[in-house]
């Protein structure tokens, strides 16, 4: 009897231009880029439309229905807000992090939530056997009820196991083990995670149910495999930490259906990723009062305040040049604020090792902390304490002023809700906040800055005595 399925046959396109060839070439004629063919897979076989227009048809804007399917809503309030208010059916959403940071545990959790409202999740993982599963759904106290697990590579395998379950939502954990048998290449390679890519991307827009891809990243923090990964998804979305840390901030990098600027925040946990109500608080739980080298700024996670604890300490250095070491802020800010607060504000720290910290373990990259930065390396040089009620948020310019920062509002609502009395501000900022319960103390520049915060006649004395 004749077949009447056609089978794939495979060819190899050049991810530069997109010249085809039958065979593997390590030199494309077209573009003349090396190394840039990649095995595919043709169907001959229509995949057809993915909306409700029929394959190959044109509809009116003023005629298109909107669908009018409601997000999936997660027990995860942190999620939610990264998705900007649940998942979309039908919509891929990539989930990327280092190594053991945490994307399996909290995709399960996602997964057991959904589950308890009476729905089906199909949970398949190519890298850990089911008792595996089991063993950390146990720990995380996770029961079992429509949550099904099915340990599978093979990418036919886990959309038919789709289609005879119809799921509210499936979770691929990763993208990166799972294969077509008509590639011969090995599972990860960037031809696989294009081609099993396309297809859950197109499973997902025609059943309209949700998937939830994991992917890993490479040494140097990118998403691993080809970029249209990226551009195929819906969602991008990254689990950061440091390895030292237990604190994880789910970011979204791309979103088809929301903001691109929100940030979830979780702590890692043995019962798994527990959200954290009020970070800034958590963030702020160590700090001593009127303590010496350390400045609290309210900045902008998104559209999120977070109250942050910026740490600084200056040593003689005993090298021919002095070291700059930063954890947590970008390099280049922590050479501008030293080189300001040398040249415009006259503090001598060419001969000074400058070691900057932001406690547990959060980056800050926007401009705003240049003040905290600034404050907290001076107050170190003269071993003076800031009050501990204050907080300061300011961008520095290269002549000493302070700049604008965008949200003040924001920052200060939150600044107060963490119970800091004052706080300094650049003068500009000044006009548009006239109504807030926090003192606010308008500055011009940073020298002025520094007079006002740090309390020189506080200066304690150390442990020898002097
Ligand atoms: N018993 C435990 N108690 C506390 N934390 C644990 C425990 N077991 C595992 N963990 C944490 O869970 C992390 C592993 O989480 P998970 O497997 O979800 O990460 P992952 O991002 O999926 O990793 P991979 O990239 O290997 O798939 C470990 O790094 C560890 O921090
Ligand atoms: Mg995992």
């Amino acid at each position: 009897m004749a077949k009447n399925k056609q089978h794939p046959k495979t060819i190899f396109i050049c991810q530069q231009c997109g010249k085809e060839s039958p065979k593997w070439l390590g030199h494309c004629p077209e573009c003349n880029q090396w190394n840039t063919f990649i095995e595919s897979v043709v169907r001959t076989t229509k995949r057809g439309s993915i909306s409700q227009i029929p394959a190959g048809e044109a509809l009116e804007l003023d005629q298109v229905i909107i669908e009018s399917r409601p997000r999936l809503i997660l027990h995860s309030k942190e999620f939610n807000r990264v998705l900007g208010g649940g998942i979309v059916p039908g919509s891929l959403v990539l989930v990327s992090g280092d190594p053991g940071i945490g994307k399996s545990t909290l995709l399960l959790q996602i997964s057991s939530t959904i589950s308890q409202d009476n729905k089906k999740v199909l949970y398949v993982s190519g890298e850990e056997s089911a008792s595996q599963i089991k063993l950390r759904a146990t720990r995380l106290g996770i029961t079992g009820e429509g949550l099904y697990i099915l340990p599978e590579t093979n990418i036919e395998a886990i959309l038919q196991r789709m289609e005879e379950l119809s799921p509210a939502l499936v979770v691929v954990d990763s993208i990166q083990t799972v294969a077509v048998d008509e590639l011969d290449s090995a599972p990860g390679s960037v031809g696989q995670i294009r081609e099993c890519t396309m297809q859950l991307m197109h499973k997902a827009k025609t059943s309209g149910i949700p998937i939830l891809i994991t992917g890993h990243v490479t040494k140097d923090g990118t998403i691993a495999g080809p970029k249209i990964l990226e551009h195929i998804v819906d969602v991008v979305l990254c689990l950061e930490g440091e390895n030292f840390s237990t604190y994880r901030l789910l970011r979204s990098i791309k979103n088809r259906f929301g903001s691109t600027n929100e940030v979830g925040i979780f702590e890692m946990k043995s019962k798994g990723m527990i959200e954290l109500d009020n970070p800034s608080k958590v963030f702020l739980s160590e700090r001593p009062q009127d303590t010496i080298a350390s400045a609290v700024v309210p900045t902008l996670e998104g559209s999120r305040p977070l109250m942050v604890e910026i740490q600084a300490l200056t040593t003689t250095t005993s090298f021919g040049l002095p070291r700059r070491t930063t954890n947590g802020i970008d390099f280049s800010r922590l050479i501008l604020v030293t080189a300001v607060l040398s040249n415009r504000a006259g503090i001598p720290l060419a001969n000074q090792d400058i070691i900057i910290n932001v406690t547990g373990g959060l980056k800050v990259s926007e401009p705003a902390a240049d003040l905290g930065i600034a404050l907290a390396i001076a107050s170190s040089f003269y071993n003076a304490p800031i009050d501990s009620s204050l907080a300061a948020v300011g961008e520095i310019g290269l002549s000493g002023e302070l700049r604008h920062v965008p949200q003040l509002d924001r920052r200060l609502s939150e600044t107060s809700r963490m119970g800091f009395s004052q706080c300094l501000v650049p003068q500009t900022c000044l006009k548009d906040n006239s109504s807030t319960n926090i003192d606010l103390i308008g500055i011009h520049s940073l020298r002025q800055a520094l007079k006002k915060a740090l309390n020189r006649s506080k200066r304690p004395e150390n442990s020898l005595g002097i």
